[in-house]
C-alpha cells in the first residue's frame, strides 16, 4: 500500500521547506520529496538580503506590503528555529546602505523618504559608516530593517524543525508524476508512490512543467544571478552596499559576497568568466579596495522570475486540493515565511490577505507572456 500524508510538497528549497515547517507545526502530517540535496539549487546561491525596501519599486506596491510582512515575521522565526533547531540563522544588523551617484538616483531613492524607516544620508555621513565606500557617490539612503541572513542556514534550520514536528523528508527522490483521480492525489516518484490530501508545488523554476502537466499557462523562467565571494581582513562593512542590482554583504568569519549578474533564460548554473568580471567591475566601483582581496569562491543560481515580477502563491482555481508556491525571483529568502504561512492557512482553513491572493493567483493573465 502506498503511505499516505495529508500534503506533499514537491521541491526542498527555502520555499517548499518553510510550507513544510509551518505544516508540519501545526499539527499536518507533512513528506517533503526534493529531487537532489535540501536547499542547494538557488537558495544556496542567494546572498540572504531581506530587501523589502531595497528591491521593491516603492512602499505602494504590493511586494512592499508582502515582504515588510515576512520581515517582521523573520524576528520571531529567528528565534523559534534556534529553539527548535539548535541552528543560528545568522540574522545581521545594519541593513542595507542604497547609494546614489547622481541627482536623478537620489531623487528615486527619496521617494521612500517618509517612511520612518528609510533615512537620507549625504555622502560624509556615509563614508563615517562605511569608510571603504568610493568617493564618488553623492549620498545613500540608509534601510536598517533590511537586514540579511544565510540561507542555507535558514533552510537547513527549518528542516530540522520541520523534522521535529513529524514531517518527512525525502532528498534525491525526483517527482516524475503527479495525478489527480477524485479519490485521492497520487504522486510516483523514484523512490516510491505517495498518496495525499493536498499537494504543494514549489519546486522554484523548474515548477512549471507541473504548472503544464495540471492544464496552466505561466511565465516563470530562470535569470541566471553569477556571484562571487572574497576575504575581507579590513574592517568588516557595517552595512551593505546596494547600487542596481550590484551589491556586497558582510558574512561573518571575514567574507563578502558579492552580485550578481541578471540573465534571462539561462538555464545553465554556473559562473562564467564574464560574468563574474562584470559583477568585480560594478562592485569595484562602489568599493575599490574589493580589487586587493582574496578569492573565496564563484557561482551561480536560477532565480525563478515571472513576467509580472510576482510568485505564484495559491490554489489550483478548479481543484482546491493542489496548492502552488514558486517564482519568488530576487526575494525567495524574504517571502520564505510568509510564504509558508499563506500555503499553511490556506490548507488549513485560516484567512489568507484576499487582497495578496488575487495578485498572487495562478493563471492570472498578468503573468503569462515572458
Ligand atoms: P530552489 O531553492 O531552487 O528550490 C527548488 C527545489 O526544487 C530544488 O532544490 C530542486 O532540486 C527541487 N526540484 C525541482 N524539480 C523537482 C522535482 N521534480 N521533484 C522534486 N524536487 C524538485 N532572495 C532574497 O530574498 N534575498 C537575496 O539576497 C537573494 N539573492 C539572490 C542572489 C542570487 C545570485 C540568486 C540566484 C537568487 C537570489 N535570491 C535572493 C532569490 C532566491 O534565492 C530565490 O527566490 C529562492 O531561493 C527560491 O527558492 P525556491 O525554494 O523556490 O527554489
Ligand atoms: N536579491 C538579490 C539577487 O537576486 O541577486
Amino acid at each position: 500500500m502506498n503511505k499516505h500524508y495529508d500534503v506533499v510538497i514537491i521541491g526542498g528549497g527555502i520555499i517548499g521547506m518553510s510550507i513544510a515547517y509551518h505544516l508540519a507545526k501545526a499539527g499536518k502530517k507533512a513528506l517533503l520529496l526534493e529531487a537532489n540535496e535540501v536547499g542547494k539549487q538557488t537558495t544556496s546561491a542567494a546572498a540572504g538580503m531581506l530587501g523589502a525596501h531595497a528591491e521593491g519599486e516603492g512602499d505602494e506596491d504590493i511586494f512592499f506590503q508582502v515582504g515588510r510582512r515576512s520581515q517582521a515575521l523573520y524576528k520571531k522565526l529567528k528565534v523559534d528555529l534556534q529553539h527548535e533547531s539548535g541552528i543560528d540563522i545568522r540574522a545581521s544588523a545594519g541593513g542595507i546602505m542604497k547609494v546614489a551617484f547622481t541627482e536623478h538616483e537620489k531623487r528615486a531613492l527619496c521617494r521612500m523618504q517618509h517612511l520612518p524607516t528609510f533615512e537620507w544620508l549625504e555622502a560624509s555621513s556615509v563614508k563615517k559608516r562605511i569608510p571603504q565606500i568610493t568617493d564618488d557617490i553623492i549620498g545613500a539612503g540608509l534601510i536598517e530593517d533590511d537586514v540579511h541572513v544565510e540561507p542555507y542556514a535558514v533552510c537547513r534550520a527549518l528542516w530540522q524543525a520541520a523534522v521535529r514536528y513529524g514531517a518527512d523528508v525525502k532528498e534525491f527522490t525526483p517527482v516524475i508524476e503527479v495525478k489527480t483521480g477524485k479519490e485521492a492525489l497520487t504522486v510516483r516518484t523514484a523512490g516510491g508512490t505517495f498518496t495525499c490530501d493536498h499537494l504543494t508545488v514549489a519546486s522554484g523554476v523548474w515548477s512549471g512543467r507541473f504548472f503544464e502537466e495540471m492544464g496552466f499557462s505561466h511565465s516563470l523562467y530562470p535569470v541566471k544571478g553569477e556571484c562571487v565571494s572574497v576575504w575581507n581582513n579590513g574592517p568588516a562593512l557595517a552595512h551593505t552596499i546596494y547600487h542596481d542590482h550590484c551589491y556586497i554583504v558582510q558574512r561573518d568569519r571575514g567574507k563578502l559576497i558579492i552580485g550578481a549578474t541578471m540573465k534571462p533564460n539561462d538555464w545553465q548554473a554556473i559562473p562564467t568568466l564574464g560574468g563574474i568580471e562584470t559583477v568585480i567591475k560594478k562592485a569595484s566601483q562602489l568599493m575599490p579596495s574589493i580589487q586587493e582581496m582574496p578569492i573565496d569562491q564563484c557561482w551561480a543560481g536560477l532565480r525563478p522570475a515571472t513576467s509580472d515580477r510576482h510568485p505564484y502563491i495559491g490554489r489550483h482555481p478548479e481543484d482546491e486540493r493542489i496548492l502552488f508556491a514558486a517564482g519568488h525571483y530576487r526575494n525567495g529568502i524574504l517571502l520564505a515565511p510568509i510564504t509558508g504561512e499563506i500555503i499553511r492557512d490556506l490548507i488549513v482553513g485560516e484567512p489568507v490577505n484576499e487582497e495578496w491572493l488575487h495578485a498572487f493567483r495562478i493563471g492570472r493573465k498578468e503573468a503569462l507572456f515572458v
